[in-house]
């Protein structure tokens, strides 16, 4: 009844023809004390998709992030969501276990070992049907479908196996692995033919778009006819779309007077810092968190950086804290922040600021524009919106940016200090460039960017991965 219920709803509104389907809603069902409530969800995923599904009145099928059954579908900024529900135990095999133990750390170059257990697939693999049988009620005749990301990769063959009506794209935001580590991945050609469900399969780069269609010959035997691949009658599209923010949202934040006064308070109450160093991450080990504190406490001790003249502000969402990496980085980088603290700071003057906190959007906007040198070191990132906002936040021109070779927005973003997070040197030397920047270079370096991301921002990322699909944005 309630299945019925909610495909008579979609289909009434016969503007809701574009349909995402995501592992998260754009927001989390989260228990206070007075009841429950709804908060952003984390994550670059959200930061892309919500500015452009709330200008569509697009419908969004996701989980909500807890336990237990499914709320009923709801209303957010005009998108309706449906969302998907989730038990205890899918959450411990679907999502800690196979999304995140063994695809995360293996699309991310292995930094970390992937597990791998038949029982994970088999849940992946159920509750990617799931999501399959949920879209199939939403999803209005005709629609576009576009499904999101490495925790869903089977749904678009088995949503096509059901709605053969559907335009159907993918888009996986983090890394398409080189040949020889997706070749480890149990199960292998169950995901490339579930991606091949799609009619365009997006990626960050375009050598994800090559991986994949290389390993779609070596695996399935399909024959390439340039970016197409074709499969029983239908052609199947790969190409590269980096992603991007609404940089006009971020523009419009840090104009307010509110951010403006925030951002000089930060400063004051930091005791006012000659350079003040900021790191934004999801408490993750592709981040390189602990390799930028190294890098930091090397130079303090060199005599190269001083404190209390120089801070470093480290703000790290919490992320998939029962997965045992996350819990051990969590210890490592807490470990770390105290051995720096304890060496190089000073009563009332902490030589980092650690912040295992979530923060607004404005409180994030404030905390951009005061930092002197934005600090983005992954050791492999699909993308990095982070190190997008940053650009966007400062209209200012001020501020530098030092950014890993490694993150997918250092193919764009060229005007950064460049590092190898790996190297522990490169980070020093490009934070010191980034520190010692002459201003009038280093605001030429800022224009660049900034230019650039004006021209790709989130919604041409959007219209261009949909007209592409046949979709129109
Ligand atoms: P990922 O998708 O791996 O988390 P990205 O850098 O692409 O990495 O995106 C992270 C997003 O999460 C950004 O939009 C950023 O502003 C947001 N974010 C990161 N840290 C925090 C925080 N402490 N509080 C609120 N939002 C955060
Ligand atoms: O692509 C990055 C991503 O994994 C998104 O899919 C996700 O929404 C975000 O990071 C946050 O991760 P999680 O949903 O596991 O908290």
């Amino acid at each position: 009844m309630a299945d019925e219920r909610v495909k008579g709803e979609a289909a009434e509104d016969g503007r809701r023809t574009f349909v995402v389907v995501a592992n998260r809603l754009p927001v989390d069902e989260v228990v206070t004390d007075t009841g429950k409530e709804w908060r952003r969800s984390p994550g670059g995923l959200v930061t892309a998709l919500h500015p452009i599904l709330a200008g569509h009145r697009g419908i969004w099928v996701g989980w909500a992030g807890a336990a237990g059954p499914a709320s009923a579908p709801f209303e957010v900024d005009g998108i309706a969501l449906h969302p998907v529900a989730l038990s205890e135990s899918d959450i411990v095999n679907y999502y800690e276990g196979q999304s995140n133990s063994t695809i995360w750390p293996l699309y991310h170059d292995a930094v970390e070992t992937p597990a791998f257990h038949r029982h994970w697939r088999e849940a992946y693999r159920e509750v990617n049907r799931r999501f399959a049988d949920a879209t199939d009620r939403v999803a209005p005749p005709g629609s576009a479908v576009w499904v999101q990301d490495y925790q869903l990769q089977l749904v678009p063959a088995m949503l096509r196996e059901r709605r053969p009506d559907l335009r159907i794209g993918f888009f996986l935001h983090i890394p398409f692995p080189p040949i020889e580590l997706f070749m480890q991945l149990p199960g292998r050609e169950e995901i490339i033919r579930g991606l091949l469900g799609a009619d365009l399969v997006g990626f960050q780069t375009p050598l994800g778009a090559q991986n994949f269609l290389h390993l779609a010959h070596h695996l399935l035997g399909l024959r390439r006819r340039g970016l197409s691949v074709s499969v029983e009658g239908r052609s199947v599209r790969a190409g590269s779309f980096p992603v991007s923010i609404d940089v006009g949202e971020m523009e419009a934040l840090v104009d307010t007077i509110d951010v403006r006064a925030r951002a000089d308070e930060i400063r004051s109450e930091l005791g006012r810092p000659k350079t003040l160093i900021l790191g934004v991450d999801r408490l993750d080990y592709t981040k390189g968190i602990q390799h930028r504190l190294n890098a930091y406490r090397e130079l303090l001790s060199e005599g190269r950086l001083d404190t209390p003249e120089t801070v470093l502000v480290q703000v790290a969402t919490p992320s998939r804290e029962r997965v045992e990496h996350y819990a051990r980085l969590r210890e490592n980088v807490e470990r770390e922040v105290g051995r720096i603290n304890g060496e190089f700071g000073r009563v009332g003057a902490p030589a980092v600021h650690y912040l295992h906190q979530s923060y607004s959007r404005s409180e994030l906007a404030a905390l951009y524009r005061a930092a002197d040198v934005m600090a983005v070191t992954p050791l492999r990132d699909g993308m990095n919106l982070v190190a997008k906002e940053y650009v966007a936040a400062r209209t200012d021109l001020g501020g530098t940016l030092v950014l890993s070779e490694f993150a997918g927005a250092a193919r764009e973003l060229r005007q950064a200090y460049m590092c190898n997070p790996h190297d522990i040197n490169s980070i020093k030397d490009a934070l010191m460039r980034a520190i010692e920047a002459d201003r009038s270079e280093a605001a030429k370096r800022m224009h660049s960017m900034r230019r650039y991301l004006r021209d790709h921002d989130g919604r041409k990322w959007a219209s261009d991965f949909l007209t592409t699909l046949g979709a129109a944005a």
